[in-house]
């Protein structure tokens, strides 16, 4: 090879270098693109358990309002996992008595037994929860709930906080089997 084609094919070398480059940023500029979609997204069928799971509870103050529209992964009280937007926590605990006890500390607020009653879901807990396979934490607390032994059946949850949120007697015993529960 003579210097001119050496310096030729050290040209064509360098552009296919450059058309991979390319290529290559062209390639990632669109997984980027891919996973901003995906933050935003939330798995249909998922929102659908959620929305079902809403229809079959009175909420007088409106504290499920958020739950509309596409995106459940950022409606209040849900949280899901950032890479698989798989719902991974519900909390949906009533806040009322907190909020008491930070105003009658700082106003001597009175206890308003119908703004209680009126701060907590009501209802059914209906089978669709079970549709959120990775569900882990599940925060009901404070509430007025029928149906809690369907939350036997759900393998996947590491916390469950039902305190308070029963009428229907007691703790249930087919929640000793879920076994991954972190005792505390
Ligand atoms: C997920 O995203 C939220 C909000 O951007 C962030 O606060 C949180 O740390 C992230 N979690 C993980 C495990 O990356
Ligand atoms: C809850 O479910 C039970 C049995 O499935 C039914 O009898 C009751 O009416 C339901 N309550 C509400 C508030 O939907
Ligand atoms: C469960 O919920 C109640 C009432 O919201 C709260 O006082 C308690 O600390 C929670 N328990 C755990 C173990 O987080
Ligand atoms: C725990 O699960 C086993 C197997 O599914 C079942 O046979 C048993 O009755 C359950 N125990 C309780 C207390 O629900």
């Amino acid at each position: 090879m003579d210097r001119c084609n050496a310096n030729l094919f050290n040209l064509t070398y360098l552009l296919n270098i450059a058309h991979y480059l390319l290529l290559f940023s062209l390639a990632s500029s669109c997984l980027h693109l891919t996973k901003l979609r995906l933050v935003d997204g939330c798995i249909q069928e998922e929102r659908q358990a959620l929305l079902s799971f809403k229809q079959h509870l009175t909420d007088p103050s409106g504290r499920l309002s958020s739950w509309a529209g596409h995106h459940c992964c950022h409606w209040k009280g849900v949280s899901c996992d950032n890479r698989s937007r798989r719902v991974t926590k519900i909390d949906l605990r009533n806040t009322y008595e907190d909020r008491f006890f930070d105003d009658a500390d700082d106003y001597g607020e009175e206890w308003d037994e119908a703004a209680y009653e009126e701060s907590c879901l009501r209802g059914n807990i209906t089978s669709s929860l079970l549709s959120l396979k990775h569900l882990s934490y599940l925060d009901l607390s404070d509430n007025n709930l029928q149906g809690i032994s369907i939350l036997c059946q759900l393998q996947s949850l590491r916390y469950l906080n039902i305190s308070f949120a029963s009428s229907d007697g007691g703790i249930h015993n087919c929640l000793f089997n879920l076994t991954n529960l972190k005792k505390t």
